[in-house]
């Protein structure tokens, strides 16, 4: 089967595109390196032993969607790529407006025009606002809170209204928790060029002792140690989900959401603790405010997953620790 891997150079994407290709199946990918670097095309060739087609473009860009789907048999997509950082959504919402919900418009188009109506789409957690239980199932209510949920939440309902249309559609919305890890080979692994908005690529700076201090924002939540407390899950494990989306899309029509969760809730400092046990590096920390816009806690209740896709995580909160810094010691 081919697939189309939006984005697929990046953090998610790359370790997707691993385990397709280990997989069997045939890939061709399209990046735009907004958010990755081209190395990643010779890591993922090293580490599989395989190749595959790689096309540099904005797919905004109708033209060359165009030349991907004139020149091959595309039969799948996974669409990943987008803008993430919650916080520059909230300065500069035109620009994720603009790039998360054109980019999708246009594949859709494509697509469609192209008889290719299967997809898997990179959600999140964050279409849950804020829960009103825990652990969060695919029917709970869904918000948002900041510009870059939105597009996402858009993009679901635009797919929703998509499959109405058309009951040939077969679209799995992937609603991911909070990825973590890299490729155990050390090759691949996330590696943001400005200063890192999330937990673990902040840990890693200061591990690696480019930053002095991480700060924890807040301790005061109603969690069992009062910090933030969230689903960490392998992002190789995450990467083996989409393989069993696409299986199960290739042979069912339809449009469902599923959590790719681990189920286990970890606050902030039980990450902390965990990644000095298995490092044995030391992370210097200080408490300090709240940071606007989080939730107490967020967890995932993954069994539908399981039932539908036959997905479940393998690894553990220590083979995620160990990964992020056998990556950062590569690079
Ligand atoms: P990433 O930034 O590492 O990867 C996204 C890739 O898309 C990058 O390589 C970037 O260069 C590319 N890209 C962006 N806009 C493009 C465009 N218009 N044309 C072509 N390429 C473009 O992000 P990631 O962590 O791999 O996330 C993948 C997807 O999963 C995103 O849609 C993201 O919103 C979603 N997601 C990520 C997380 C997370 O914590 N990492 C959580 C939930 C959902
Ligand atoms: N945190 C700190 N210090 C930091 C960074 C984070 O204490 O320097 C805390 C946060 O307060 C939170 C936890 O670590 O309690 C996790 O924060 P992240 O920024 O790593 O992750 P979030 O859960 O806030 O958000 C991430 C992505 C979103 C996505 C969401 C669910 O950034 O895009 O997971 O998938 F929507």
């Amino acid at each position: 089967m081919k697939v189309l891997l939006t984005g697929g150079i990046g953090y998610i994407g790359s370790h997707t595109l691993v385990e397709l290709l280990d997989s069997g199946y045939n890939v061709i990918v399209i990046d735009n390196f907004y958010n990755s670097k081209p190395d990643v095309i010779d890591k993922v060739k090293e580490i599989t032993n395989k190749d595959f087609k790689f096309y540099e473009g904005n797919i905004c860009d109708k033209k060359i969607l165009e030349k991907i789907f004139n020149e091959n048999n595309i039969e799948a997509v996974i669409h990943f790529a987008g803008y993430k950082a919650v916080g520059e959504s909230v300065k500069e919402p035109l620009k994720y407006y603009r790039n998360n919900l054109d980019s999708t418009l246009t594949l859709l188009e494509v697509m469609k025009k192209h008889n290719c109506k299967k997809l898997v789409f990179s959600s999140s957690a964050t279409v849950y606002g804020k829960p009103e239980s825990l652990p969060i199932k695919e029917n709970f209510h869904l918000s948002t809170t900041n510009p870059y949920g939105t597009t996402k939440l858009i993009i679901e309902g635009i797919l929703q209204d998509l499959y109405k249309s058309d009951p040939t559609w077969a679209i799995a919305i992937l609603r991911y928790f909070n990825p973590i890890g890299a490729h155990s080979s050390g090759l691949i692994g996330e590696n943001p060029n400005d200063v890192p908005n999330n937990l673990m690529p902040y840990i890693l700076k200061v591990a690696s002792g480019e930053y002095p201090c991480l700060s924890i924002f807040g301790d005061d939540y109603e969690t069992h140690d009062g910090t933030g407390v969230r689903d960490y899950i392998h992002v190789v494990d995450l990467a083996k989900g989409h393989v069993k989306a696409i299986e199960f899309i290739e042979n069912n029509i339809g449009i469902d959401a599923y959590n790719l969760g681990t189920g286990i809730g970890y606050s902030v400092l039980d990450l902390v603790k965990t990644f000095e046990q298995v490092t044995g590096v030391p992370v210097n920390y200080k408490i300090v405010e709240r940071r606007p816009g989080d939730i107490d806690a967020c967890y995932a209740d993954a069994s539908y997953a399981l039932e539908k896709l036959n997905w479940h995580v393998e690894k553990t909160l220590e083979d995620m620790c160990r990964d992020s810094y056998n990556y950062l010691k590569h690079n």
